[in-house]
């Protein structure tokens, strides 16, 4: 089943509640927190204390987006805040399979996050490891960018190979999510939708995320309510 995770990136941080709520009014199912740290992407954004409190607001999965070097110290403060997922940057990361396990081991779900110019290849041995994986369609850290289109190819492999070995990962996709772009990823296999812009960026939330869960779902082959 397509999901659509709302990315409070672009939503007014003065009225976070309320904004949620109306995505979630609108059929978002997940709530994607992009968390930067102003050293691996160029920008800043939120950490454990607002998840703590986005946690009372909601009882969405919460999903976050990890663009900060040492991912793993910020783990059990996760954990402790209410995250549910976790997904970390291949870029970003040492020792990959550690953190994976130190997600799992604080009972949160373990994902990884591919930049545009990271090869899946290079995923394959922690992939039976992953909830899912995040591809990313724009280079990280800002909001409303252009999606890139030679992530539909990397949607595909990722698809194919998780065929190919017999397992269950979801795959997500993150950047220049809209209207014309959605029926294209969901049609390469994605199935776990971020949109930051197109669902926040003209102050019409709930509009905007049930008319991209329509479109995805209707490329997905789904009915639609
Ligand atoms: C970018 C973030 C995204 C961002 C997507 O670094 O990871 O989650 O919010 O924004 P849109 O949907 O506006 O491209
Ligand atoms: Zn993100």
């Amino acid at each position: 089943m397509v999901e659509l995770a709302p990315s409070i990136l672009s939503a007014d941080f003065a009225h976070l509640a309320e904004q949620i709520q109306a995505a979630e009014r609108g059929g978002g199912t997940v709530i994607h927190v992009d968390v930067m740290d102003g050293h691996f992407v160029p920008n800043i954004t939120m950490g454990p204390p607002v998840v703590a409190s986005l946690r009372k607001v909601t009882k969405l999965p919460i999903d976050c987006h990890l663009m900060i070097e040492n991912p793993d110290e910020f783990i059990p403060a996760l954990a402790e805040a209410g995250a549910n997922w976790v997904s970390v940057h291949y870029e970003a990361c040492r020792h990959l399979h550690r953190s994976l396990e130190l997600i799992e081991q604080h009972g949160m779900k373990p994902a990884v996050v591919i930049n545009p110019a990271t090869r899946v290849n290079l995923l394959i041995d922690i992939l039976p490891m992953v909830h899912h994986v995040l591809v990313m369609s724009v280079n990280p850290g800002f909001g409303g960018q252009e999606f890139i289109r030679f992530s539909l190819e990397k949607i595909r492999h990722l698809c194919a190979v998780r065929a190919e070995l017999g397992l269950e990962y979801r795959v997500e996709v993150d950047g220049g999510i809209a209207p014309e772009t959605i029926a294209q990823v969901v049609e390469a296999g994605a199935d776990l939708l971020v949109a930051g812009n197109a669902i926040f960026g003209d102050g019409h939330p709930e509009e905007n995320a049930r008319r991209l869960i329509h479109m995805a779902r209707a490329a997905a082959g789904e009915c639609s309510k």
